[in-house]
């Protein structure tokens, strides 16, 4: 690799390329990071998990100084919200969180390249910004990251028709708002907003909320939230969006067939998914094809069809999670320097930031039964944990899925409070290829949460204790 000034050149600063960047560097790679936007951190740091949990936080906090709170005896007058101060709040963890990123790549000694990069042969990238150069580097990796999926006839303007950046950042809450698509941001950004004070309305294509998570998690997630006074129009197309004087005229037919309708609001969030990110990159020039989603074809290794490029995160297949994008960040830089980097596919955590969040690892009930596997089911409520009561957070449970046959754990679903942290214990086990016993058998402190997943876990065997 010593003829090419870098051995690697990682195209994008989001959490899978910084990362990878990094890991190379302490691997003794001489390693350079392209990013074509000024801050660093990509869509997540940017316009992605970071501002949207400041505000799920702070709407959170909110909600419960309005209404929780006065019931655990604790009480608030002249509660109001400060919209540009919460937004101000946002804007100052990002900041300090993407300048975070410059000073590890700095502390790395990474070479950060401002600028647009685009594959010109194997080895050569030309790079378009303040500096244009061409790059020449032994092994490139492809970490671009995703772009907000457009909607047909919804066209987006970030004011009244907003992607998940423009929801981020509303200078007024509106009165009424429509989320198209019930998938994780329509239902993060819907919550932010109606905890805020919007009349959320969410229309969702399929008959179900967040597809691909278990049918038990969907099923109480829509519950809950309609209990928050938030809308769902299920098995709903939208064919059209119309801007009015107040805001926007949205069309809408079943799905099965029937009646248009329409219903007017003064925002719209389009949140129908994301799509990989390829463009202005050079790949058919260099001879490097896309599947049929539009994502880059890649072996175990990482590997793209031209030898020495390699692509990871958003851009290549599986969930466009950031945790993911990182994982294989870390394996790629371990293939480049020669080693043997691995990522374990069956374990990787999903969690949907709500009150109460929904997190899960593993397979799904529905998924298990489709692969005809056979399995036993463990439940627990937290309405029967203590540490649920004590905090009033008893809406949820937690499901335990484990192989009939040998016990090995082989999918978690948790409804309820900090679900999102309390899935790190599951992830665990089954990284570990361990048993519902295994957990069943750990000791849990008490009072907590976590108990909820060893009841779980016992509830396999039919030996629960608290219910
Ligand atoms: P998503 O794939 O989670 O949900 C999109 C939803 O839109 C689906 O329910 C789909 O059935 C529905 N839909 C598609 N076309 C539609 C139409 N024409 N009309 C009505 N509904 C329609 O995608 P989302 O929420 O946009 O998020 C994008 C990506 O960002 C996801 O892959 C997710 O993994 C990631 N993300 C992760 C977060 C987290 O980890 N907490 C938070 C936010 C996003």
């Amino acid at each position: 690799m010593s003829d090419h000034e870098f051995d690697v050149l990682v195209i994008g600063a989001g959490p899978g390329g910084y990362v990878a960047a990094i890991r190379a560097a302490q691997l003794g790679l001489r390693v350079a990071c392209v990013e074509r936007t000024p801050t660093l951190g990509g869509t997540c740091l940017n316009v992605g998990c970071i501002p949207s949990k400041v505000l799920l936080h702070t709407s959170e906090e909110y909600a419960h100084a309005r209404a929780k709170l006065a019931r655990h005896g604790v009480v608030v007058s002249g509660v109001e919200l400060d919209l540009e101060a919460m937004m101000a709040h946002k804007d100052k963890v990002v900041g300090d969180l993407t300048k975070g990123v410059v000073g590890l790549l700095e502390k790395n000694d990474v070479t950060h390249i401002e600028g647009h990069a685009r594959l010109t042969g194997p080895g050569t990238v030309e790079i378009e910004g303040p500096e244009s150069r061409t790059v020449s580097a032994g092994a490139i990796v492809i970490a671009t990251g995703s772009v907000s999926a457009p909607l047909a006839g919804v066209e987006v303007d970030e004011e009244r028709i907003v992607t998940s950046t423009g929801a981020l950042a509303l200078a007024q809450v509106p009165a009424r708002m429509a989320v198209i698509g019930a998938g994780y941001i329509g239902l993060e950004m819907g919550s932010v907003w109606s905890r805020l004070g919007a009349k959320v309305t969410v229309i969702e294509f399929l008959d179900r909320v967040l597809p691909g998570m278990d049918g038990e998690v969907a099923t109480q997630m829509h519950r809950l939230l309609r209990r928050q006074k938030i809308a769902f129009k299920l098995g709903t197309r939208v064919t059209g969006a119309e801007r009015t004087n107040e805001g926007v005229r949205l069309a809408m037919e079943p799905v099965a067939g029937g009646e248009a309708t329409s219903l007017d609001v003064d925002v719209v969030l389009v949140a129908v998914g994301r799509r990989p990110n390829t463009e202005g990159l050079g790949l058919d020039e260099v001879g490097i094809p896309l599947d049929g989603h539009g994502r880059i074809e890649v072996n175990e290794r990482f590997e793209t069809t031209v030898p020495g490029v390699y692509a990871i995160g958003d851009v290549i297949a599986g969930p466009m999670l950031a945790h993911k994008a990182e994982e294989e960040g870390i394996a790629v830089a371990e293939i480049v320097a020669g080693g043997s980097g691995h990522v374990n596919r069956d374990a990787i955590p999903g969690v949907v930031y709500t009150a109460p969040e929904a997190a899960a690892v593993g397979q799904t009930e529905e998924a298990l039964e489709e692969a005809d596997i056979d399995y036993t089911v463990g439940r627990f409520p937290f309405a029967a944990n203590g540490r649920a009561r004590s905090m009033s957070a008893t809406d949820g449970f937690v499901k335990v899925l484990a192989d009939a046959e040998t016990d090995r754990v082989l999918g978690v679903h948790i409804v309820g409070h900090d679900a999102g942290t309390l899935i790190a214990e599951a992830v665990t086990v089954m990284e570990f290829g361990g048993s519902a016993e295994d957990i069943a058998r750990t000791c849990h402190a008490h009072p907590s949460l976590n108990e909820a997943v060893k009841e779980a876990a016992l509830a396999v065997a039919g030996r629960a204790i608290h219910v």
